[in-house]
């Protein structure tokens, strides 16, 4: 059976309050329908995430946080709890990032920190994973993706990973708009889910959703949703302005 889709926004560091405000008034018109095939996120700044969790009440758009702290509280400055994420409303948070990887050095282990965090505290890990130019290019794409997965999830059980989602995203494709080839993507995606079956049998690995990141836009989000492992799409550029993340949805679902 095919896995629903799961489009999710992430503005990365765009739109605040007011900016989101704008966005969700545009877009939450016609999104009844959408979320029928489709569940939809949106992932603004933290600033952002009280307005956005008001605006999306009774709406079928779901709330998203673009990190968060591997500590519970106390003295760890420019952080966030997962328990603030909680108290905001927001359902989904967006870990291991490559910009996170590769700007503020996050580890394997250090995601995995977050992920089991974000687990206990009931929210639920939008895993990025994904593999540069330069790895790819010489070769590495499986192992950098296997050492990835097996870092970043070590120690869930497969119980945890129902509530898992995971986004491969080609550092590569990434704001570049130079997105893989469906083929491409298909190939990794289905690796992916080899690494799955590995570490957490069939059953997990069939049941997990893995959303496509890098360059999805209104039109190739069609041609990349057509792809047997591809369970949705992790978008940033195209995602900032609400008919452009629209139609990248409704192109997908149909
Ligand atoms: P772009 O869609 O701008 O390439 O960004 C992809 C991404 O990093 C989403 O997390």
């Amino acid at each position: 059976m095919k896995r629903k889709l799961i489009i999710a926004a992430n503005w990365k560091m765009n739109k605040g309050p007011a900016e989101t405000t704008e966005f969700i008034e545009s877009f939450l018109p016609g999104s009844e329908e959408l979320s029928e095939s489709c569940d939809i996120i949106i992932a603004p700044p933290y600033v952002s995430l009280p307005v956005a969790a008001s605006l999306l009440v009774d709406s079928p758009v779901a709330l998203s946080a673009q990190n968060v702290s591997e500590q519970d509280e106390g003295a760890f400055t420019g952080e966030v709890a997962t328990r603030m994420l909680n108290e905001v409303g927001a359902q989904y948070v967006i870990l291991g990032h490559s910009e996170r990887r590769a700007i503020y050095g996050e580890s394997d282990e250090f995601i995995n920190a977050k992920v089991r965090k974000a687990l206990t505290a009931g929210l639920v890990p939008i895993f990025c994973i994904g593999e540069t130019l330069e790895e790819r290019e010489s070769g590495e794409l499986e192992e950098v993706l296997r050492a990835q997965v097996s870092g970043g999830l070590a120690d869930l059980t497969v119980e945890d990973m129902a509530e898992v989602v995971v986004a491969y995203e080609p550092v590569w494709a990434i704001g570049t708009g130079v997105t893989a080839t469906p083929d491409q993507a298909q190939e990794a995606h289905a690796f992916v889910r080899t690494l799955l079956g590995d570490q957490f049998g069939a059953e997990v690995a069939a049941a997990t959703r893995i959303q496509y990141g890098g360059s999805v836009k209104p039109g190739n989000s069609a041609e990349l949703m057509a792809q047997t492992d591809i369970d949705g799409a992790l978008v940033g550029g195209a995602s900032l302005e609400a008919g452009s993340f629209r139609d990248l949805i409704a192109n997908a679902v149909v």
